[in-house]
């Protein structure tokens, strides 16, 4: 069948000369030239563009990617920084929701995804933060594969980065030691200057004790504050998709296909007692659409995403057998492993006011005619303050250990050298609960980033049109909701410090004035009514040793009880890096790249 596709086809060229466009961004599947692919990817998004890029590049093997979503080459809300959220809750977005979250006192929050090339890489906050370097060490121990080690990856984390992060102040050269200059992703700091900067700066000298300077809090151990980097470049968001997929578009060994929902994976055939799935059932993004099938010559790569990829293998009856059983879904491989472990970081917003005649980002929020002005001036040179992608400074902090509940529980943290919890500064009123119409804010985002409690990802129905079943389990335990109070607490010392309220930080704002007041259960109480997600969804399809029974991948990212079938996303992380989750998936995916090349046929 392989040769004689290429039979054909070079009998077509040869006898036409007509050229099949091979190599080439198709808008579906009937577009296709007629050829065979080694490799099929499902998702174009973070960790699928990698894949599509590092799996052309040697030109020996045929490589197709699957995007549900459009390319968003158009959408001028995806390039500029301080639209990101511009692109929520449209087309482009899943628009995922939680079961309801007994922790956040019964309330369902909204994971936005993104839903077209590049994935959330397109869409979320553009943070580049690596997380410590136990983080990563101790997916090493996890998998009992060194290869998931800081200093092994660390190559891989260089060959991600075209950094050009020059700290803002000149005072200190990020680049050198830890950061890659030749890679496809540009990677910089915003070039806005809030005014925000030289406060939250000067605050690091003034409680250097609390928030000491950290100057590149990416270098393996997080701790202290210090000036965050973007995926931003010129002005404009640097994706998966155009960084890593689109420059090598026309390689001729690559296709990729939008608008195609992947409804399940089919066995085809056996090895040895394994079932091998290399058929990827297709749909369009339309339900009632024909299902048809492409099989893959080599591999079938599931780059979905943790919420998406645990969908696709339950329907392709890889799973927990009751789950699937009391659905109808033939289980292929029982594996009650496939949505355990899945967790995100919980994010808490204080807000503060701040001073009338600083010009926060509120005021292109507020005022129409600014926002316009704006957007031309990116239009001409991509400069102004559109370029804010923000956040510009981040602190990463350990909770105390003499007091409770710390001084008695287990420490979810990967170690040392990884926060509790994050700050992260916006220079804007950045709420999800309310919206205001005046007034100059600052809000300090607590992220819980080593949080202890998790849950899980199952379907409720056989359709792969309908959403999975989404259980982040936010606050299910208490340690979580004490990490999110000690964030509060720090914020609000930060905040009332003297760099920060010299002509800057008024007050705490809203329902945060009352909690302050009346201490630590209030302020826990607030946490509950009002956090949220940092849209970083992981570890529902997780790594673990080989042949283990604690997971669904061994070290090479292969679906136990499988054969032909990876999952390469943040469902993979055996555990959740302290830190956004974009860049431990370009991470991951840059060292899948070379596990699935090592093993080529
Ligand atoms: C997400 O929600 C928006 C607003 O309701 C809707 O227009 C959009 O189609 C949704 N996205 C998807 C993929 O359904
Ligand atoms: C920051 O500290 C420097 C040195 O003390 C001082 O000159 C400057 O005014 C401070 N900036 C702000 C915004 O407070
Ligand atoms: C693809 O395009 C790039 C520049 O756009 C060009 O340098 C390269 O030669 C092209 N490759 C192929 C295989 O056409
Ligand atoms: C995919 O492989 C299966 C099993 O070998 C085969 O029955 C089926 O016809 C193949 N489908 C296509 C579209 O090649
Ligand atoms: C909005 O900004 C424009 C341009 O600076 C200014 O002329 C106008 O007064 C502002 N409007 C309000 C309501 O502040
Ligand atoms: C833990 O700290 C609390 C104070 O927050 C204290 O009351 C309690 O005795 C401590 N428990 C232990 C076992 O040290
Ligand atoms: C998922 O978590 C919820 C809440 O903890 C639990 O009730 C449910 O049984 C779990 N489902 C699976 C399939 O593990």
């Amino acid at each position: 069948m392989f040769t004689l596709a290429y039979a054909l086809i070079f009998s077509l060229i040869v006898s036409t000369g007509f050229q099949p466009a091979f190599g080439a961004l198709y808008n579906s599947m009937t577009d296709l030239p007629l050829r065979s692919y080694d490799y099929i990817i499902v998702g174009g998004g973070t960790a699928g563009g990698v894949l599509g890029r590092r799996l052309t590049e040697d030109g020996s093997k045929n490589v197709l990617v699957i995007e549900a979503g459009a390319n968003p080459d158009d959408i001028i809300e995806t390039q500029i920084p301080f639209y990101a959220t511009k692109n929520f809750f449209t087309k482009r977005d899943w628009n995922f929701t939680t079961v309801s979250q007994a922790g956040l006192n019964g309330r369902a929050v909204t994971i936005n995804a993104g839903r077209m090339l590049g994935g959330s890489s397109s869409m979320t906050q553009m943070v580049w933060i690596r997380g410590g370097k136990d983080d990563y060490d101790l997916w090493a121990t996890v998998t009992g594969d060194s290869g998931w080690s800081w200093d092994a990856l660390l190559p891989y984390m260089k060959k991600i980065e075209h950094f050009s992060a020059d700290n803002p102040d000149n005072s200190v050269d990020m680049v050198s030691t830890y950061h890659g200059t030749n890679g496809p992703l540009g990677i910089t700091i915003d070039a806005w200057s809030y005014p925000s900067d030289p406060h939250i700066i000067n605050a690091t000298v003034e409680l250097a004790s609390e928030f000491p300077f950290n100057p590149d809090v990416s270098s393996g151990n997080e701790l202290g504050m210090g000036w965050s980097p973007s995926t931003i470049e010129n002005g404009a968001r640097s994706s998966s998709w155009t960084h890593y997929l689109r420059p090598v578009i026309n390689r001729t060994n690559l296709d990729v296909v939008i608008n195609t929902h992947v409804t399940r994976l089919l066995q085809t055939g056996t090895d040895g007692d394994k079932p091998v799935f290399r058929g990827v059932e297709y749909a369009t993004s339309v339900p009632s659409s024909n299902r048809n099938v492409i099989n893959a010559t080599h591999e079938v790569i599931l780059s979905a995403g943790a919420i998406m990829s645990p969908q696709i293998l339950m329907l392709s009856g890889i799973g927990s057998r009751s789950t699937l059983s009391g659905l109808g879904i033939q289980t292929i491989v029982d594996n009650p492993e496939v949505g355990q472990h899945f967790h995100d970081h919980p994010r808490f917003a204080s807000i503060y006011t701040v001073a009338d005649d600083v010009p926060t980002m509120d005021i292109y929020i507020q005022n129409a005619t600014l926002e316009a002005e704006a957007l031309a001036q990116w239009k001409v040179d991509r400069t102004g303050p559109l370029v804010a992608g923000g956040p510009k400074q981040m602190s990463f902090s350990r909770n105390p250990t003499d007091i409770a509940p710390f001084n008695t529980s287990q420490d979810p943290s990967s170690g040392p050298t990884c926060g509790h919890y994050q700050l992260a500064f916006a220079d804007q009123f950045a709420s999800e609960q309310t919206t205001v119409s005046s007034g100059r804010y600052l809000t300090i985002i607590t992220n819980a980033i080593s949080q202890a409690s998790y849950g899980n990802i199952t379907i409720g129905s056989a359709s792969p049109f309908d959403p999975p079943l989404i259980n982040p389990n936010f606050l299910g335990e208490y340690y979580d909701v004490a990490t999110l109070r000690e964030g509060v607490k720090a914020s609000q010392r930060l905040a009332s410090s003297k760099s920060m309220t010299d002509n800057f930080v008024m007050s705490p704002f809203g329902n945060l004035v009352q909690a302050l007041d009346q201490g630590d259960e209030a302020i826990e109480s607030l946490a509950r009514s009002e956090s949220t997600t940092t849209w970083q969804p992981m570890g529902s399809t997780r790594m673990t040793r080989a042949g283990g029974t604690d997971g669904v991948l061994d070290p090479t990212l292969k679906v136990f009880g499988t054969v032909g079938l990876r999952v390469v996303d943040a469902g993979a992380f055996p555990h959740g890096p302290a830190a956004s989750s974009q860049a431990p998936v370009y991470i991951l995916a840059e060292r899948a790249a070379d596990l699935i090349k090592a093993d080529a046929p």
